[in-house]
């Protein structure tokens, strides 16, 4: 049996970036989830993934859309990283933000973006593994990302001395 303390920490010495995963339905209504586990898996395809939790309130009205946007927060972007991971009615309230390709909400100053179809989801454990096809991606400047690490945020700038 591992145990649940010991396993949060040994795996949180893996450090991550944070995406906020956007999506828009076809009411106008839109949503974001904040996730450390965003990965790139194929080239060939061209897939990415991630993991949300089966008790995420927000990842099933993602799903019913079909589609998400991946937002890659910037090291200057801790408040939407606070907005987007409470749970609340409208994380978008009162947030101007610009649109992807394929319509979705990228966020100001996100240093990257990746429109994608939901290829596969999958259940894994408490989680669920979300295959997207990548349709568009881009990036913004050479900002440094936003990075979370040992339970704490971080700045890659701030590391590097
Ligand atoms: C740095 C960070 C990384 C996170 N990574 C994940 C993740 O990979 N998967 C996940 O389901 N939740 C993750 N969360 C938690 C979700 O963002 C949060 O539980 C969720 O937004 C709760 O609201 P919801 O019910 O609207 O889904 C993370 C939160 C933070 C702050």
């Amino acid at each position: 049996m591992i145990d649940a303390r010991l396993f949060r920490d040994v795996l949180g010495a893996y450090p991550t970036g944070v995406c906020v995963i956007t999506a828009l339905a076809e009411s106008g209504e839109r949503f974001g989830l904040v996730v450390g586990s965003f990965t790139s898996i194929s080239l060939d395809p061209p897939l990415v993934g991630f993991f949300p939790d089966k008790r995420s309130g927000t990842w099933p009205k993602i799903a019913a859309t079909g589609r998400f946007c991946v937002n890659v927060l910037g090291a200057d972007q801790l408040s939407l990283c606070h907005r987007f991971a409470a749970r609340a009615e409208d994380k978008f309230a009162e947030l101007a933000h610009g649109a992807s390709p394929a319509g979705l909400p990228v966020l100001d100053n996100a240093i990257a973006w990746i429109d994608c179809t939901i290829e596969r989801v999958t259940e894994v454990g408490d989680h669920l593994l979300v295959v997207g096809a990548v349709e568009a991606l881009g990036k913004e400047g050479e900002g440094n990302p936003l990075l979370f690490f040992r339970g704490q945020y971080h700045d890659l700038a701030l590391l590097a001395d």
